[in-house]
């Protein structure tokens, strides 16, 4: 079968989409597509991160600590800062998992509870 440029470029691109996200302290690296939030990658992996609320920025059970590759996370919304500081066990880089969307590779704690 003949394989043309296009088709080339084409995987090049799907790839590129792809990140990775590591779990600690399960030691877990999964894929997920750029975009994606941590919570959303996690949940489709069977990785257990809480989400009380549904992802909705309403409550604190989807925190994570970023340990690498937090210049590959979305920026932080005045709204999901609000919230992190109920959160037990706030550290300076702690994100809400439903709220920060990967676009590189990270890896992240999920804190005890
Ligand atoms: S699931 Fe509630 S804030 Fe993320």
């Amino acid at each position: 079968m003949e394989t043309k440029l296009s088709d080339y470029r084409g995987a090049e691109t799907a790839t590129e989409k792809k990140v990775k996200v590591t779990f600690q302290p399960l030691d877990v690296t999964v894929e997920g597509e750029k975009g994606e939030s941590v919570l959303e990658i996690a949940l489709r992996h069977d990785i257990p991160l809480e989400h009380n609320c549904g992802g909705n920025c309403a409550c604190t059970t989807c925190h994570v600590i970023v340990k690498g590759g937090m210049e590959n996370l979305s920026e932080m919304e005045d709204e999901e800062d609000d919230m992190l500081d109920k959160a037990k066990g706030l550290t300076l880089t702690s994100r809400l998992g439903c709220q920060a969307h990967v676009y590189g590779d990270v890896v992240v704690e999920i804190p005890r509870k």
